[in-house]
């Protein structure tokens, strides 16, 4: 079966994404096995500390590589992504030994899978923005992508609501992921 490592952008408890993934989950029982990249120990990138490289970074890396797709659902923060999501692909980015920038990241060539709930705007900008992030690491990424634009009863439940239309458009993301995979 395939691995899909999901990764969720948020790190708020109650995350919307979180729910948002729990759903992607569901719809790929039985077809892919899924766990999720717990990155909130990440330090920030710092070139000082990247030979050899922190434990929780080698962490990460090794789960990257051992997944056929990563699944990124994430929030929009002030028209883009958020910094711990860029962080996280900075580390990915850098080469693992000294100067050896000809050896492939673990990044590279990566199915990566894109969803986010958010504000009117359904996440747009941010998913723009990470694909375009994602395209420069060389990932190759689902041009099919879910944009949830969040229903105010959301806010006052703490529940992701999904219209059917929602549904149906996850659904479609996980079929062509399943299939690009
Ligand atoms: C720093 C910050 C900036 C935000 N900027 C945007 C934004 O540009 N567009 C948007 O739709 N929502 C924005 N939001 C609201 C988030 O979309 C909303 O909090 C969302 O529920 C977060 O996802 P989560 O529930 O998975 O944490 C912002 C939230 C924060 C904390």
């Amino acid at each position: 079966m395939k691995k899909v490592l999901f990764v969720v952008g948020s790190l708020r408890e109650k995350s919307f994404n979180r729910q948002l993934a729990k759903k992607a989950e569901a719809l790929l029982e039985g077809r892919a096995e899924v766990t999720y990249l717990d990155y909130a120990d990440l330090p920030w990138v710092n070139q000082d500390k990247e030979f050899p490289a922190p434990a929780a970074v080698a962490r990460v890396r090794e789960e990257i590589t051992a997944a056929d797709g990563l699944w990124i659902f994430t929030p929009e923060y002030n028209f883009s992504y958020p910094g711990h999501v860029k962080n996280l692909l900075d580390w990915l980015s850098r080469p693992v030994k000294p100067m050896d920038y000809g050896t492939p990241t673990c990044i590279n060539g990566k199915k990566v899978a894109i969803s986010g709930a958010g504000g009117k705007a359904a996440t747009a900008n941010c998913r723009q923005k990470l694909t375009e992030l994602l395209e420069f690491l060389k990932a190759d990424v689902l041009p099919l992508q879910t944009g949830i634009a969040l229903q105010p009863e959301c806010w006052t439940t703490d529940t992701l609501i999904l219209t059917d239309e929602d549904q149906q458009n996850l659904a479609a993301e996980a079929e062509a992921f399943l299939k690009a995979l």
